[in-house]
């Protein structure tokens, strides 16, 4: 079969993905995440992706485990990404193999590499973090809607928003933002106080970047769509949204992530109203919604989407941590 293999480590092999190894990725796929998974979409452009190498390993003919690698933060960082082992042969260690030769490759392609950065949503205990520095946890609510009542809620959000915040604590307008603008805004650098970013970077559907002039070309490739709103130049609140996306969940999904920065709780609500209203005319089916926040904000932004009849509150309080460990 394969002639591209790059090594061997407890009766794994490894290769470099391919495109023709997208069936075999999802025969070990069902299920993750409840559903949520974004590597069924993800996976073709991350074949092309410059600075990511995503690594299969199998046992004789067999897929059984695959983790991406993201080299970012101008070749200093290597943010991992997609990890997943065949249900099989979960619990044997084996995700503990694929990291360790993937860590390697990494460090043997890119020798720049010295930390590693993830995001995970399962928090392992103390004695598994014990290997990895905690930068800091954001907090995520989730919702989940459909095409049909979709509208409804962001019309009730926006009521329920002018009764609540009357919009005269900040003379402002939450705006979309430009590439040209993001710039500024990104490098400036006060932004990571005055918006409390965590670890003082941003994460982007689960991937921490930091604010760097050469990370502005990786976020340039997501398309996200940014809101600010800022007082005499200084950004005060952050958010952007990845465009809508297909995922398994309840046969066939629209996944929306929506990332936040800053601790206003008046300007998060505004902002998450403005995202869901520029994308309330692509919702074609069910559709999952994800924010992501500073955990102050968790409890406020329940109750503002709480008492709709369509869109409802999709999974408890849960988290996303954001940790390092240095690449050896
Ligand atoms: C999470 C999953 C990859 C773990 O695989 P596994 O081989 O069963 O894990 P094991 O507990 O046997 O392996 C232990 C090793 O994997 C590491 N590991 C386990 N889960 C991990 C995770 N979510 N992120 C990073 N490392 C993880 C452990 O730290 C340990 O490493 P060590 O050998 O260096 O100590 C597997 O259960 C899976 O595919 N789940 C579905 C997909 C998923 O939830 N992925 C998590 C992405 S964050």
């Amino acid at each position: 079969m394969e002639s591209h293999g790059l090594g061997e480590s407890e009766g794994l092999t490894f290769f470099l993905a391919r495109p023709e190894d997208y069936d075999d990725v999802m025969a070990i796929s069902h299920d993750i995440y409840g559903g949520n998974d974004y590597l069924p979409c993800r996976y073709h452009p991350w074949m092309t992706e410059p600075d990511r190498l995503v690594i299969i390993a199998r046992r004789g003919s067999r897929l059984v485990a695959l983790e991406s690698s993201l080299v970012v933060d101008g070749g200093k960082t290597v943010v991992v990404e997609g990890l997943r082992v065949c249900p099989t042969e979960r619990g044997h260690g084996l995700a503990g193999v694929i990291q360790r030769f993937a860590d390697g490759y990494v460090k043997k392609v890119y020798p720049t590499v010295k930390n590693k950065r993830l995001t995970r949503a399962d928090n392992p205990g103390p004695e598994k973090l014990s290997k990895f520095t905690y930068l800091d946890k954001r907090a995520i609510l989730s919702l989940c809607g459909d095409s049909e009542t979709f509208d409804g809620f962001v019309s009730y959000l926006k009521a329920k928003l002018n009764v609540s915040d009357g919009s005269t604590r900040y003379p402002l307008v939450t705006k979309h933002i430009d590439q040209a603008a993001l710039k500024g805004l990104l490098l400036n650098p006060d932004v990571s106080s005055r918006l409390q970013l965590p670890g003082s970077a941003i994460i982007q559907d689960w991937q921490p970047l930091d604010l760097l002039e050469s990370n502005l070309e990786v976020l340039a490739r997501r398309n996200l769509s940014w809101f600010v709103d800022d007082l005499n130049e200084k950004p005060l609140f952050m958010s952007f949204h990845t465009p809508l996306y297909p995922v398994p969940f309840n046969g066939g999904s629209l996944r929306l992530n929506i990332d936040m920065f800053g601790t206003d709780a008046s300007l998060a609500k505004r902002a998450l109203t403005a995202h869901l209203n520029t994308v309330k005319g692509e919702i074609q089916s069910t559709v999952l919604v994800h924010m992501y926040m500073h955990p102050s904000l968790w409890e406020v932004m329940r109750q503002f989407c709480e008492g709709h009849d369509g869109v409802k509150q999709w999974r408890n309080y849960w988290e996303q941590l954001f940790l390092e460990r240095e690449l050896v």
